[in-house]
């Protein structure tokens, strides 16, 4: 087994005669090696929407290299490209500790010039071009040294409100000192590329990936994105992979052409149409899985028409469903569609996961025909 804590992680840095697990102190500050690919290892956490832990996890665990996992924080000795392309992750961070009793400490020469170096190799991958600071106490005199000797050795701007580079500091969670972690990407991994439009209640994309994940991949699928909004389930699931059939709908012009930029950035083609969910005129039985964020009652919708939107909208989707169709639905109004849910007879299911995004705990369910 590894040590508990990170090493020093540069490749070819000096001997300095540190402690193994701090780069401040001690014996040793070799990189530590892969035995299969000699590439230096660095330490990474992920950060993933509370409830989405889990998709999280099983995500990482198809990255190849990545070992001595513990929850989503791993040794990887790979190309962090491969990291930047989880889709079920707010956003990836290579982790460091320093042996300070607190951040004033890395205020030393010795301290801050290793955090200098470490985080200008993380700038120089990831191409971030200002740098912000997270921390209890950020605004707090040590706090805006440490920006100011940051913004001079780094050579980037201090940005505390959009800053690129986001370096959380925190108290080491695996033994004593602080842990510097640093996040490898400009922007948030959840906010993708694709998204060029953007609409009032559109979906975190990575809530959009877990669902269809949870509710199962198969490309034999034939899938329904009634309430598409700006497109988020249906990039989401092109990107995925292959699918028999990918058709999205939404009452709104808007979101329709919304949908369509989305598409369009994400290279992908989807048919988007401008109808009412519950007046397709599409034939019964058209599709294998339906996946809808229906309007939850705030920013789309209002908590009365929803009274009767949800009853209707599982009559109708019933009715489009194949006999062995799947229905996974995503939803603020929890009481509400568990109290229709419990007055109907044609659907069954289970609750896949609640997550927590934007201020909000939706949940997913998973449903079947009866
Ligand atoms: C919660 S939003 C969907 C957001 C979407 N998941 C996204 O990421 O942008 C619900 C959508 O349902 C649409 N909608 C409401 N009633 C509808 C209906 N009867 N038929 C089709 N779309 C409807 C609204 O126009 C809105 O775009």
């Amino acid at each position: 087994m590894p040590p508990r804590t990170p090493r020093s992680d540069r490749p070819g840095r000096p001997s300095s005669g540190r402690n193994a697990a701090f780069p401040g102190r001690g014996k040793s500050s070799r990189p530590k090696t892969d035995y299969r690919t000699r590439a230096p290892a660095h330490e990474y956490e992920l950060d993933a929407l509370p409830g989405l832990e889990h998709v999280a996890a099983t995500e990482l665990q198809g990255v190849p290299l990545a070992r001595d996992v513990r929850g989503l924080r791993f040794w990887y000795p790979g190309d962090p490209e491969r990291l930047t392309r989880l889709r079920s992750v707010v956003a990836a961070y290579r982790v460091q500790a320093w042996d300070v009793p607190r951040p004033r400490g890395l205020l030393g020469n010795q301290q801050l010039g290793e955090l200098t170096d470490w985080l200008r190799d993380v700038a120089a991958v990831g191409g971030h071009t200002s740098f912000r600071l997270s921390a209890a106490g950020k605004d707090s005199s040590v706090m805006q040294r440490l920006a100011e000797e940051l913004q001079g050795s780094l050579g980037l701007p201090h940005q505390p409100e959009d800053g690129e580079l986001l370096i959380r500091l925190r108290p080491s969670e695996v033994g004593p000192g602080w842990e510097v972690l640093a996040r490898i990407t400009p922007r948030p991994l959840s906010a993708r590329a694709w998204r060029v439009c953007n609409m009032g209640g559109g979906l975190n994309a990575t809530i959009a990936y877990a669902t269809h994940k949870l509710a199962g991949q198969r490309d034999v699928d034939r899938i329904f994105n009634p309430m598409s909004g700006s497109g988020t389930l249906l990039v989401e699931r092109a990107l995925m992979g292959p699918s028999d059939a990918l058709v999205g709908v939404d009452i709104d012009p808007a979101a329709v052409a919304c949908a369509r930029q989305n598409l369009q950035a994400a290279k992908k083609q989807v048919e988007v149409a401008c109808l009412d969910a519950l007046h397709t005129d599409l034939p019964a039985r058209s599709f294998d899985l339906i996946t809808a964020d229906l309007p939850w009652g705030d920013a789309i919708g209002d908590h009365r028409s929803n009274e009767t939107l949800y009853p209707a909208f599982l009559q109708e989707m019933h009715r489009l469903s194949s006999k062995h169709g799947r229905l996974a639905v995503i939803t603020h109004e929890i009481k509400l569609f568990e109290r229709v849910l419990a007055g109907q007879q044609k659907w069954e299911g289970h609750e896949l996961l609640q997550v927590y995004s934007g201020g909000h705990w939706p949940k997913v369910y998973l449903l079947h025909k009866r």
